[in-house]
């Protein structure tokens, strides 16, 4: 059996910071059952700390959402980001706590303040605290894609060895490659000595259009959790979509070699879900959920399709969830 990549949604948390995505507390529990039944492995229902909203979506969520699988609350590396979503949490069935703190120099320097080691032993005293809440305790190193290798090695080995059992390095700006941030992923593999003792987690947003595909690097070089949204929507420019993530898992197992516990006939709903809950519109040429996914305009396509759908589709509508392909009769189709 192939490794499980767990799928981390964050379409309540990061998604929810696109412009103007705001959902309310029932539009976001909405979501979340869509979210299971999906069967995502994680949902991060929100921030408790920085909104009243955000702390009753993410109590309400770990409320209603009480199948096993576990609900996340973000919180910055201070007691009182933790102890609040400690709080949030206290009801849920698997709570997890996911704590956070910048490594790379720029964000040290001009955002944080701080050096190098006490950013270290901030990460290590957050993760502590959190574990006074659950177990079940997620570590991100906001803009690891830009922090100097042999740091993160050591902030990353500090916080598994405090009892980090996830730890994330975002790709935060969207900067990275596929084959750099593979590296990366690579490279703490090798270099971190207790890194076997925690999950390897990836969050990429796509301010290069980068997102998946860095995901999917980070994959093949052993991440096992993915961090991702609905539609790709989040900040700026968005996070990676899960959508495509798991169809690019699920399409070319001959390449990735894992597999994920998604429910792919659920895609379709998902999108349209969110699409109307936070009314960003899905653009048509979107690869997997966008309206012309699975529509064929040109003649020869859909000659080909109608004697063997093979010829152009690398997957099926049915899926995501979706009746049927669309043949659309344009000026493009042809007599035949
Ligand atoms: O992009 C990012 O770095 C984040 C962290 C809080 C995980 O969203
Ligand atoms: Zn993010």
């Amino acid at each position: 059996m192939s490794d499980k990549v767990i799928i981390f949604d964050t379409t309540l948390r990061d998604g929810e910071q696109s412009p103007g995505a705001s959902m309310n507390i029932e539009e976001k529990l909405d979501a979340a059952r869509q979210l299971a039944r999906l069967n995502v492995d994680v949902i991060e229902a929100g921030f408790p700390i920085a909104s009243e909203g955000d702390f009753e979506a993410v109590r309400q969520v770990a409320a209603e959402i009480r199948d096993g699988r576990a609900i996340a609350g973000l919180a910055r590396a201070t007691n009182a980001d933790i102890d609040r979503a400690g709080e949030a949490l206290k009801d849920a069935v698997s709570p997890r706590i996911h704590t956070f703190i910048a490594t790379s120099d720029i964000h040290l320097q001009h955002k944080l303040r701080m050096t190098r080691e006490q950013v270290i032993e901030r990460a290590v005293a957050a993760v502590k605290r959190a574990l006074e809440y659950c177990d079940d305790v997620e570590f991100s190193a906001e803009d690891a894609a830009r922090s100097e290798m042999d740091y993160l090695c050591q902030v990353i080995e500090a916080v598994i060895a405090a009892g980090a059992k996830t730890v994330n390095i975002p790709d935060t700006v969207g900067y990275s490659t596929p084959m750099e941030y593979g590296t990366i992923i690579r490279t703490l593999k090798e270099r971190v000595p207790n890194i076997d003792q925690a999950i390897i987690s990836v969050h990429c947003h796509d301010d290069l259009g980068m997102g998946v595909a860095n995901s999917l690097s980070a994959v093949m070089n052993g991440a096992r959790q993915v961090e991702c949204t609905i539609n790709g929507i989040g900040e700026r420019a968005g996070n990676a979509a899960m959508e495509e993530i798991v169809m690019a898992i699920a399409t070319r197992g001959d390449i990735y070699g894992v597999h994920t516990g998604i429910v792919t006939t659920e895609i379709a709903r998902a999108s349209r879900l969110v699409s109307d809950l936070t009314g960003i519109v899905v653009q048509p040429n979107k690869a997997v959920v966008g309206a012309n996914a699975f529509a064929h305009e040109a003649g020869i396509h859909q000659h080909g399709v109608m004697a063997n759908k093979q010829t152009y589709e690398i997957m099926t509508p049915e899926s995501i969830g979706l009746p049927e392909n669309v043949i659309v009769l344009g000026k493009h189709s042809g007599k035949h």
